[in-house]
C-alpha cells in the first residue's frame, strides 16, 4: 500500500470487536516500533505490551466503553534520562515517543488493525499498574485490535492554512 493510502486508511477506532490479534502481527508492529528513529539515536522508549486479565486491570486509566474491548494495548513510555536534551536543554523524549507510537499505528493499519492514539488517560494509575520509576513517563496509550466502527471522513484544514512555500 501507498502511504498515502495507508494513512488515509487510519482512523481513531474507539470500539474494537474482542477478536485476538495474531501473535505474527504483533511481532510485526514491535518490529516496526523498534526500527523508529529517535534523537541522536537515543531510542529512550519502553514499550509496554498489556493483554487478557492485566489489560482488564489496566483499562481503569482510561475509562471509555470501547477501549476495554480492544485485546491488546500498547503503553509507550518515555524515559527522560535516556532522551537527547538539546543545548538549550529541551528534551526530545516527546518527539521520540510520537514517532515510534505512529510506526506502531501505522504497521497496525497496514495489517488491518484498528487503533487509537489516547493521551488523555490517568497517568498516576498507569505509573502505578506500570511501576514506572520517576524519570519514565507514560506518554500514549495505543488500544490495538479489529475495529467495530466504520471510517469516518477526515476532517483537515486546508495546505494552505498550515503551509507555506520560502523560496
Ligand atoms: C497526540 C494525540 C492524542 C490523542 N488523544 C486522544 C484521547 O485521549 N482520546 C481519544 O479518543 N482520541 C485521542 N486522539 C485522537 C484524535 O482525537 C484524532 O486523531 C483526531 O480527532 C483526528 O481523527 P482521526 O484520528 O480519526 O483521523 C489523540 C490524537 C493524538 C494525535
Amino acid at each position: 500500500m501507498r502511504v498515502l493510502d495507508l494513512i488515509k486508511t487510519r482512523y481513531s477506532v474507539r470500539t474494537f470487536d474482542t477478536k485476538p490479534v495474531p501473535k505474527e502481527d504483533l511481532d510485526y508492529i514491535l518490529e516496526c516500533a523498534r526500527l523508529a528513529p529517535s534523537a541522536c539515536n537515543k531510542q529512550p522508549w519502553e514499550i509496554k505490551v498489556i493483554q487478557g486479565e492485566a489489560l482488564k486491570e489496566f483499562s481503569a486509566v482510561y475509562r471509555k466503553e470501547g477501549f476495554k474491548d480492544a485485546p491488546v494495548c500498547i503503553a509507550v513510555c518515555g524515559n527522560h534520562t535516556q532522551s537527547w536534551h538539546r543545548g538549550d536543554d529541551k528534551d526530545h523524549c516527546d518527539i521520540d515517543i510520537a514517532i515510534v507510537s505512529d510506526h506502531i499505528i501505522m504497521a497496525a493499519t497496514e495489517l488491518g488493525l484498528g487503533t487509537c492514539w489516547i493521551c488523555s488517560f490517568n497517568t498516576d494509575i498507569a505509573k502505578d499498574f506500570l511501576k514506572l520509576p520517576e524519570n519514565v513517563e507514560p506518554i500514549v496509550l495505543i488500544p490495538i485490535g479489529y475495529a467495530n466502527e466504520p471510517a469516518r471522513e477526515k476532517i483537515r484544514k486546508p495546505l494552505e492554512e498550515t503551509t507555506s512555500f520560502i523560496g
